[in-house]
């Protein structure tokens, strides 16, 4: 397995942070300080380096510092042994702009997953309790960091998923139907919706034992922990579909199948997690989830992902978090982030991890002191 690691980071105007320097360890680091010190903002600037994108905000406005127009990021790491440096620039009303030693990239794309990057945060609740949405992007997001040609389909399906609805919508007013063209988007939905369709398969089948696995360890029990893929296109072929369905469509405005209606359940003992799982088991459940795409991913691109682990410790049963701790601290992972309010809780985890470890403390600007009370 090839190394990776964040030796460096800077941030200037990144969310509460006016400008930040550290250096980490390649091991374990532990965020800690006062709630609102901006930890969750640092591991999201970890992420942002991986990723191109915020884990917490998908608009980068929320991103930059209040009251400013421009953030930056800088982030050296150490991959496979070969130095390389990321700046992010982003600027209102520009173009974000990524480079890699000095290089910019022509799309984003090309980036995301040269440095693979895991988190566990509390908003992964979300997973379980939002839309299918959020777990169609969890299931991109996974996968699109180990397979490039994934992200590509992906932008393309979308892309011609708007313009076909676009058009439909258009009909709709009109009352004309453009055939030709209708059919000509149909095609490039089946080609790249079966891509997908595919690729979110295997991925399913791939996580399935781990997310097994890691609950059963996490929980020390023997409850059957699973996750199902459900797609129309396990049922039909979707250029029949689409054209079975272009009336009812037109008359719409919207594209009524395809892999954009894809969903992932969780189930605890053959049991809905949302509805009858507790805090705690699905607090489990979601790690378990999130170590698993760790395997997912390091598997696939031979690279141990950055692990950011976000107040994991909360809601925990003193077992749970004794096994949680068990489970990091083996060789089979790289190099993790760990944040907490407990100063002394995380210190204690720490020095009981035998891995080299580093705590980093942060603290209130003297302009942010003056405002708490
Ligand atoms: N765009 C922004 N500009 C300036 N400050 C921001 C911005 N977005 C968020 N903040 C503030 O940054 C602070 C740090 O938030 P963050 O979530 O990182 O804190 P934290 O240290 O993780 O706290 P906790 O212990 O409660 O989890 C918060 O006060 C938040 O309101
Ligand atoms: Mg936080």
């Amino acid at each position: 397995m090839d190394s990776l690691f964040l030796k460096d980071i800077r941030l200037y105007n990144f969310k509460n942070h006016e400008s930040l320097e550290l250096s980490f360890s390649d091991k374990i680091n532990c965020i800690v300080g006062r709630n609102g010190v901006g930890k969750t903002a640092l591991l999201d600037a970890v992420y942002y380096l991986s990723m191109c994108k915020s884990y917490f905000s998908s608009n980068d406005k929320q991103t930059v510092r209040f009251q400013e127009d421009a953030f930056m990021l800088e982030g050296f790491y150490s991959r496979s042994n070969k130095e390389e440096r990321i700046k992010c620039g982003w600027k209102l009303g520009q173009k974000k702009s990524f480079k890699r030693n000095d290089k910019s990239y022509e799309r984003l794309s090309d980036h995301i997953g040269f440095f693979p990057a895991v988190v566990i945060a509390p908003k992964d609740h979300e997973l379980i309790d939002g839309g299918s949405e959020l777990r169609r992007k969890f299931a991109d997001q996974v996968i699109s960091q180990s397979n490039s040609a994934y992200l590509e389909s992906l932008i393309h399906y979308n892309r011609v998923l708007l313009q076909r609805n676009a058009l439909l919508k258009m009909q709709q007013q009109s009352g004309r139907v453009e055939s030709g063209l209708l059919e000509n988007y149909d095609f490039q939905l089946e080609l790249y919706g079966n891509q997908i369709f595919t690729a979110r398969s295997a991925f399913a089948e791939g996580m399935k034992e781990l997310v097994q696995s890691y609950y059963s360890q996490i929980s020390g029990r023997q409850e059957e922990a699973s996750m199902q893929y459900q797609s129309g296109l396990q049922e039909y072929s979707l250029l029949e579909e689409l054209k079975k369905r272009t009336k009812l469509d037109c008359l719409s405005g919207y594209t009524s199948v395809g892999v954009h209606k894809d969903d992932l359940y969780w189930n605890l003992k053959d049991k809905s997690l949302k509805a009858f799982g507790s805090q705690g088991q699905q607090k489990s459940f979601l790690i378990a989830l999130k170590l698993a795409q760790f395997d997912f991913i390091s598997k696939k691109t031979n690279l141990k992902p950055i692990l950011l682990l976000d107040d994991i410790f909360d809601k925990l049963d003193a077992h749970r978090v004794e096994q949680l701790i068990q489970l990091v601290n083996t060789h089979h992972y790289g190099q993790i982030f760990i944040t907490d309010t407990h100063a002394d809780r995380t210190s204690d985890i720490a020095k009981r991890i035998n891995e080299e470890s580093v705590i980093h403390e942060l603290s209130y600007s003297e302009e942010e002191e003056t405002k708490q009370f």
